[in-house]
């Protein structure tokens, strides 16, 4: 069954330093299992979870290049580190540090993905909040999706440079 989606609430949703929210996806990222946790800070029942696209828990400040990073990561067969923001089925809001991995069968083919996240350290989501926000609005700046995406992907590609850094350096050292 799928929700229609609450608009936020700035209220945060919180879960514990010592927890682990994870989450697996098909190759598409339709959910295929949730943990305990995930489920209780998503405010999601597991039937109204599983086989809905993980983007049920995307948060409208979150800029797509992000987004689109992680997937050719991930298709690419690499890991990624990332800050996310999510929302809860409330409306309520949580950032997040995520691993996304892909998972392999026997012959060394991607079959599916799989997520641990970490409750974040408040001070670096501080320095995290201003680049997406930038990134969103680069995106939103222009009234092609496409368009305002890859404007977006090259800020991203731009600040990384003038820092040195690859994206999961930035995000590990940030
Ligand atoms: C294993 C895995 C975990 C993901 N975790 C999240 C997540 O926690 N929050 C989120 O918004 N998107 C997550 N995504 C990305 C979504 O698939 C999607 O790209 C994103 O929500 C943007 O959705 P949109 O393209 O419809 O805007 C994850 C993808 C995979 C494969």
């Amino acid at each position: 069954m799928t929700r229609t989606k609450v608009p936020p609430t700035g209220r945060e949703a919180t879960f514990s330093e010592d927890e682990i929210i994870v989450t697996k996806t098909d190759l598409k990222g339709r959910l295929t299992y949730a943990n305990e946790v995930f489920l209780r800070v998503s405010a999601l029942s597991r039937e109204e979870a599983l086989g809905q696209p993980h983007s049920i828990i995307r948060h409208p400040h979150m800029p797509r290049c992000v987004f689109k990073l992680l997937w050719e990561t991930i298709e690419a067969k690499r890991e990624i580190f990332a800050y996310v923001l999510n929302l809860a089925a409330t409306g309520d809001h949580y950032w997040v540090f995520a691993h996304v991995t892909p998972s392999f069968d026997g012959a060394g083919r991607v079959v599916g993905y799989h997520s641990n996240r970490r409750k974040p350290d408040p001070e670096r989501v501080a320095r995290i909040v201003p680049l997406y926000r930038e990134l969103l609005a680069e995106e939103q700046s222009l009234a092609n999706r496409k368009e305002g995406l890859q404007r977006s992907t090259e800020r991203l590609l731009a600040f990384l440079r003038e820092k040195g850094m690859s994206f999961d350096e930035y995000m590990l050292t940030v």
